[in-house]
């Protein structure tokens, strides 16, 4: 493929840049002052997703402040659910609730047809970061992204996070011809949800698979290693070339086959997994991303900064993007994260 010469879009195509580029997972938002003001000023966080102008802002916020390596959009996984027309709304000090599918009702009541439509104010916005990078920040690269489809399923069933999901994972087992129908609906919505991204101007994609540990291994192909697959063929049909980062978090020793079965450019680590192991066990040509303990970057000082460097040390002349195991968290500092930034540049 061509050199991409963006830092980030090297290094996720399988070049190893030094020091590695960085992004950290869910960067825009919660720990952030200047996100709060804005928030409260827009009320509502589905309204704060769907305004272009504000939704910019808040991508581009976090690159003034610590000039990371790519923008993730500012959205969230569930707009997807949001847009097929199940009630959603994000609860103080909850986290999402929605209406609860458990059944071919529920299911039939959705309207994914309707979802472009609902959706077009997210494409806006990717046009409105990509013209701001442009301007503010021309060696950084927009990340587009949604859920891969086991987990949504997971919010869309449950009807509310905060849990093991056993509704979603019961109905996988006992209903898998249900479960299959939300997870083939899903396949197709969210290949047309990225594929639309990429078009307003998303550079890289990324499938957030955030419950994926929470499967056994035989769960784990058919729901998040086979529909994420799927994906990233449907995508690939289009857009070759366009890297591609799957984050299957808590697959543990199920990593490397996860990398080599869905074909996605980047395996995103989680807190958990060894980078060391992982540097071996995913064969070279797939990039790695990872995996910092959130919680470190709460703590800062000298144990941060010696969990990041032996991140660095093992992830040294492979590709690798430097990010977090998991989403920053609202108690980070702010200062730490510059703090950070520093350790990740000296490489
Ligand atoms: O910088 C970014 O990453 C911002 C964009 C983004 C958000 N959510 C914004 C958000 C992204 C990439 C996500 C992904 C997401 N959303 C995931 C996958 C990653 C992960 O953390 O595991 C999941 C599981 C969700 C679902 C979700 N959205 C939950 C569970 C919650 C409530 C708890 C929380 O994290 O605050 C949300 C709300 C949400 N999504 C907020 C933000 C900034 C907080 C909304 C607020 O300001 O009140």
């Amino acid at each position: 493929m061509e050199n991409a010469p963006k830092p980030l879009l090297r290094a996720l195509s399988g070049e190893a840049v030094w020091p590695p580029p960085f992004w950290l997972m869910r960067q825009a938002g919660r720990y952030l002052p200047e996100y709060r003001a804005l928030r409260a000023q827009a009320g509502d966080f589905i309204r704060l997703c769907t305004n272009p102008a504000l939704a910019a802002e808040v991508t581009l916020q976090p690159l003034r402040r610590y000039g990371m390596d790519g923008a993730i959009l500012f959205s969230d996984i569930l707009m997807l659910p949001w847009a097929m027309g199940q009630p959603l709304r994000y609860a103080e000090g909850e986290g999402p609730l929605l209406e609860p599918i458990r059944d071919a009702e529920g299911l039939a009541k959705l309207d994914p047809a309707g979802a472009a439509a609902r959706l077009a104010p997210i494409y806006e916005t990717v046009s409105r970061v990509r013209a701001g990078l442009a301007q503010e920040a021309p060696k950084a690269a927009l990340i587009g992204f949604a859920g891969s489809p086991f987990t949504v399923a997971c919010y869309m069933v449950e009807g509310r996070g905060g849990g093991e999901f056993a509704h979603a994972r019961r109905m996988a087992y006992a209903d898998p011809a249900l479960f299959g129908k939300l997870i083939r609906l899903l396949v197709d919505s969210t290949t047309e949800y990225l594929l639309a991204q990429a078009e307003a101007g998303a550079e890289a994609l990324m499938l957030f698979d955030s419950w994926a540990g929470l499967l056994s291994p035989a769960q784990f192909r058919r729901w998040s290693i086979e529909p994420s697959a799927a994906i990233v063929r449907n995508i690939r049909k289009v857009r070759p070339d366009i890297p591609l980062i799957g984050f299957p978090r808590l697959a543990g020793p199920l990593l490397p086959e996860y990398a080599q079965r869905t074909g996605v450019s980047t395996v995103a680590m989680d807190t958990a997994m060894d980078p060391r192991w992982a540097a071996t066990a995913v064969p070279a040509e797939v990039a790695l991303q990872g995996n910092l303990d959130p919680q470190a970057v709460v703590a800062g000082g000298a144990a941060m900064e010696a969990e990041a460097r032996s991140i660095l040390a093992a992830m040294r002349g492979r590709p690798f993007v430097f990010n977090l195991g998991h989403g920053i968290v609202p108690p980070t500092p702010p200062e730490h994260v510059a703090a950070l930034a520093r350790v990740i540049r000296m490489g």
